[in-house]
């Protein structure tokens, strides 16, 4: 097969060694393991974008790149930190900025898996700010996969940088597995 999935990540904070980023990137090193090509928007590209303002129709170029990328997306990761039981403003100014591909072929994200990672300090923050993000990607139209990755972020990387839990790695690379495996899916139904 010629098309190699594209599968585009956001997320993340502006802390430096942001788990939610790394576990973002770490999906991504998977979904490219798999053969995919991926590109990642962490904390510091989102903190550049402006506020959404949707009666200005003007964008800035990190805003225009981040919306060419998830428009050319065969699939997409989201990582959020779990900010008082749900999504951050940070990640969630870039999730409101998808609103400008509401008159795409494809809406928003529409036919696309949406793998959703979320970094918390504790179990209750980590799922219930898991369910909001399935929510939010149900609103954008977009499929999320069966796998969320979700983790106390204090018990996910070793002082070498290494994931500490068996568990935790394979739900990564469970997640890019339903990525890579839906692209693949549709590929082959759109050429059939
Ligand atoms: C403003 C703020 C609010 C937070 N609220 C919660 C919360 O409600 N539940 C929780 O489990 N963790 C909470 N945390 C902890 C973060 O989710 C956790 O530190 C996470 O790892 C941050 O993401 P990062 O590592 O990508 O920076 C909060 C942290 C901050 C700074």
């Amino acid at each position: 097969m010629s098309h190699k999935p594209y599968i585009v990540g956001f997320g993340g904070t502006t802390r430096p060694r942001s788990t939610s980023e790394k576990l973002v990137a770490a999906v991504l090193a998977e979904a490219q393991a798999q053969g995919a090509r991926t590109e990642l928007f962490g904390g510091e590209a989102l903190a550049a974008l402006p506020h959404y303002a949707p009666e200005h129709p003007n964008r800035t170029d990190g805003q225009s790149a981040f919306l060419e990328a998830i428009r050319k997306a065969d699939g997409i990761v989201i990582g959020t930190p779990a900010y008082h039981g749900g999504v951050s403003a940070l990640v969630k100014n870039a999730i409101d900025l998808i609103a400008d591909l509401q008159s795409d072929s494809r809406v928003f994200l529409d036919g696309r898996p949406v793998g959703i990672v979320v970094a918390a300090g504790g179990w209750q923050g980590a799922g219930a700010t898991l369910s909001a993000m399935r929510d939010i990607v149900h609103a954008l139209r977009g499929w999320p996969t069966p796998i969320g990755v979700a983790a106390v972020s204090s018990a996910v990387f070793d002082a070498d940088g290494q994931l500490r839990d068996d568990a935790l790695a394979r739900s990564i690379t469970s997640q890019a597995h339903q990525l890579t495996s839906f692209v693949r899916a549709q590929i082959v139904n759109e050429t059939a």
